[in-house]
């Protein structure tokens, strides 16, 4: 069988090297692509958000089944567009992916469905907005409503930051039309987690848990990234807890769907808040995560192809998902100055000498070649992942090879799993 996966990250790469190990798979291309990808792939120079190219490459190359990495190609009508051509791919189409690309329509939705979330209001208008605010008081989380990479979320913790990301979002249009509305939302304080599950559209099955570290540095500090590091399992989701999430969010959001006539099939992904041992949720994601997808992939024993194709065929009930024991860590290697701006081309050291090392994968984000090679091609460079009996011994194995890379200006978090490894103590 032949697979496309389209985008050129971490996630994709870790896509690419699960889907090398599947017993159908023949010959894998991925529209972009990337340095790390290119190992086991052969990289298509397609951006992800040209849907017509990426179609004629499918129906050229006679490829069997498409898996999509980010969210854009999903939001623009990938899934709606191959399904007309009959063509199998993985992933919700426009309407469910709304979910994800509409923060309004999100909240919206989970008010309808009494979802737990946030108390929140939407505004078309600055000055509504700002009212509003100025009446919540602080702290408060002003969100742009459409797709923003990650970056259109800002919790504000005083009344001059709260302004200011209004600014940002509704005047100076730093996210272009994604600011058209805002949602402005209630602070809700606890642990967050991901909880990510296949979806045929009736059946849900969960995923392992994991925890992304949305911010820069350590100890939670600086501004939001698309994600630093993340572990999987997150012990902050207890059986209970997982069966919380089940019945109040993962359950009542597919049969909600369902009532209004969009059929959800792929990847459904709750960011969540839990807070003493309740699950709110602050965002879905139409997708996997990046990076939580690097340590639970490394921990998944099932042939992703088989969960593929029983999703497409709608016989999800029919797979039995089976995990590693033991846990997986990933810690993302970024250029300096990221998530505000930062350069490239810098080359890459030690990349043969960290994935020597057993049970650890170094999965590339962004990466690119360069007279034959490795330099660095985006902010989140690469992910260093590695698996261990328990969160400690997964966390050590993965420094141990970050130890041995080396480039320019690299910048990663030294506490990626502390939470973790704190909770079992
Ligand atoms: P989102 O893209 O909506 O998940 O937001 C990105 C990040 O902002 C989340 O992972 C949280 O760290 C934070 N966040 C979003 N909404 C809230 C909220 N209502 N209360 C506290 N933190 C939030
Ligand atoms: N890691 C968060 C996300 O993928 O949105």
């Amino acid at each position: 069988m032949k697979v496309l996966v389209v985008g050129g990250g971490g996630r994709e790469h870790a896509i690419v090297w699960k889907l090398s190990q599947s017993k159908h798979v023949d010959k894998i291309f991925c529209a972009p692509g990337n340095a790390g990808i290119s190992e086991f792939a052969e990289c298509i120079d397609t951006k992800p958000a040209d849907l017509d190219a990426l179609l004629d490459l499918v129906k050229h190359e006679w490829i069997d089944l498409t898996v999509v990495g980010p969210e854009d190609p999903m939001a623009r009508g990938i899934v709606d567009l191959f399904e007309r051509e009959e063509r199998r791919i993985l992933g919700p189409t426009k309407a469910a992916a709304r979910l994800e690309s509409s923060k309004a329509f999100c909240k919206d939705f989970m008010k309808r469905y009494n979802i737990p979330t946030a108390e929140y209001r939407t505004f078309p208008s600055y000055m509504q907005a700002e009212e509003y605010i100025r009446m919540k008081g602080t702290p408060i989380v002003v969100k742009a409503d459409g797709l923003a990479a990650g970056k259109g979320v800002i919790v504000a913790q005083s009344h001059e930051e709260a302004i200011e990301a209004l600014h940002l979002i509704m005047r100076e249009r730093a996210f272009g039309s994604a600011g058209d509305r805002v949602v402005v939302e209630e602070c809700l304080v606890g642990e967050e987690a991901s909880f990510m599950a296949f979806v045929d559209g009736r059946t849900i099955l969960p995923m392992v848990s994991s925890q992304d570290h949305k911010q820069v540095f350590d100890g939670d500090e600086g501004p939001n990234t698309g994600g630093m590091g993340a572990y999987s399992p997150a012990p902050v989701v207890t059986p209970e807890v997982e069966a919380r999430i089940m019945k109040k969010v993962m359950v009542p959001t597919l049969k909600g769907l369902r009532s209004e006539g969009i059929k959800y099939k792929g990847i459904l992904y709750a960011g969540l808040m839990i807070k003493d041992g309740e699950p709110y949720v602050l965002e879905f994601n139409c997708r996997l995560g990046d990076p939580e997808t690097q340590p639970i992939l490394q921990r998944l024993d099932t042939d992703l192809v088989d969960i593929a194709l029983a999703i497409t065929d709608e016989k999800l009930r029919e797979i039995d998902l089976k995990w590693k024991p033991g846990a997986s860590v990933c810690v993302v290697l970024s250029a300096g100055g990221y998530p505000g701006s930062y350069e490239k081309g810098m080359p890459i050291k030690g990349l043969k000498e960290a994935g020597e090392l057993s049970d650890t994968v170094v999965f590339h984000a962004g990466t690119a070649f360069n007279d034959g090679e490795v330099v660095t091609s985006g902010g989140r460079v690469l992910g260093v992942t590695a698996l261990g009996a328990d969160i400690e011994a997964a966390k050590a194995r993965a420094y141990e090879a970050i130890g041995k890379i080396s480039f320019d200006g690299m910048h990663y978090r030294k506490d990626i799993a502390d939470k973790a490894i704190r909770r079992a103590l």
